[in-house]
């Protein structure tokens, strides 16, 4: 974050919502993150707490401490992004991909493209690892991990997690794909080796394209309504003809076929050719 403090105004009689419209202006001149494209109520109450935990009382002298302190920038980061993630989170839908999309998705290409978009820790893209690998196919798939927290990302690399996020796994799973360690699950270095993990903000970069399968789950629901609709657009035109989008629990798309998509199954849809 650059230093940026001269666009921070001294006003005194400034309005709440001015001076968060203000602070909106300046994050997003100083790191990229847009924050006008999430859920105001929800930013602005999490952020609200963050700020008064500091003593700061408005928007303009936390930007300015937030310029000059990286560990509440840190904080900042972590507050604003929300990484909670498990592994086989609704473990139903996982057992979809894995019985019916996946041997489709194999058996019409040789080789898969997989995104996980916004993987956090990296509970997500290693459970899609884990899936691969029982159906012999980690070795034939890309496995593309993303996130726009650098934190969330250098867990997802250290690979070590609590007993609680592993609640979903299935046994034979997880006796096979992590060891214990000081009371700690650490993930296999096989599944490590096959997920590669790179820092991407949804909002702003491109997205690649060719992907036989994005997963993204559990984001959207943090932003604005048109933020989603742009977003839909870019994820079916980054999907194969076929391929598929899985999204979270509480996503589902009401119009898919204002994107070209259609409905494959609960919470799957599918680029139509
Ligand atoms: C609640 S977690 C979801 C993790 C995982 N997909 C799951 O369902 O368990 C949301 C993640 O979205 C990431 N995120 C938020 N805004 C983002 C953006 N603009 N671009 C990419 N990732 C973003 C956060 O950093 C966080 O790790």
């Amino acid at each position: 974050m650059g230093d940026i403090r001269s666009n921070v105004s001294s006003n005194a009689t400034v309005s709440d919502d001015e001076d968060f419209a203000r602070f909106i202006v300046n994050i997003k001149r100083s790191t990229s993150i847009d924050l006008s494209q999430y859920k105001e109520n929800q930013m602005r109450r999490r952020l609200t707490t963050l700020r008064s935990k500091y003593g700061y009382s408005t928007f303009a002298e936390y930007f300015t401490a937030l310029s000059s302190e990286a560990k509440l920038r840190n904080e900042f980061l972590d507050r604003m992004t929300i990484n909670v993630s498990e592994f086989w989170r609704n473990q139903n839908r996982w057992q979809v991909l894995k019985d019916k999309f996946l041997p489709q998705l194999l058996k019409a290409s040789p080789r898969l493209n997989i995104w996980s978009a916004a993987c956090s820790t990296g509970e997500e893209p290693y459970t899609l690892g884990m899936i691969l690998d029982s159906l012999d196919a980690l070795d034939r798939t890309t496995l593309i991990a993303t996130d726009i927290d650098d934190g969330v990302l250098a867990k997802a690399r250290e690979g070590v997690y609590l007993e609680r996020s592993l609640r979903d796994v299935p046994v034979e799973y997880k006796n096979k794909y992590f060891t214990q360690v000081d009371g700690a699950f650490k993930v296999s270095d096989k599944l490590k080796k096959a997920v590669k993990l790179q820092k991407q903000n949804l909002l702003l970069d491109n997205f690649g394209d060719k992907y036989d399968l994005i997963v993204c789950r559990n984001v959207m629901i943090y932003f604005t309504e048109e933020a989603k609709h742009v977003l839909y657009g870019k994820f079916a035109r980054a999907l194969k003809p076929g391929g598929l989008l899985f999204v979270g629990s509480t996503e589902q798309i009401f119009t898919p076929g204002q994107y070209g998509l259609e409905t494959a199954d609960t919470f799957f849809y599918r680029r139509m050719l």
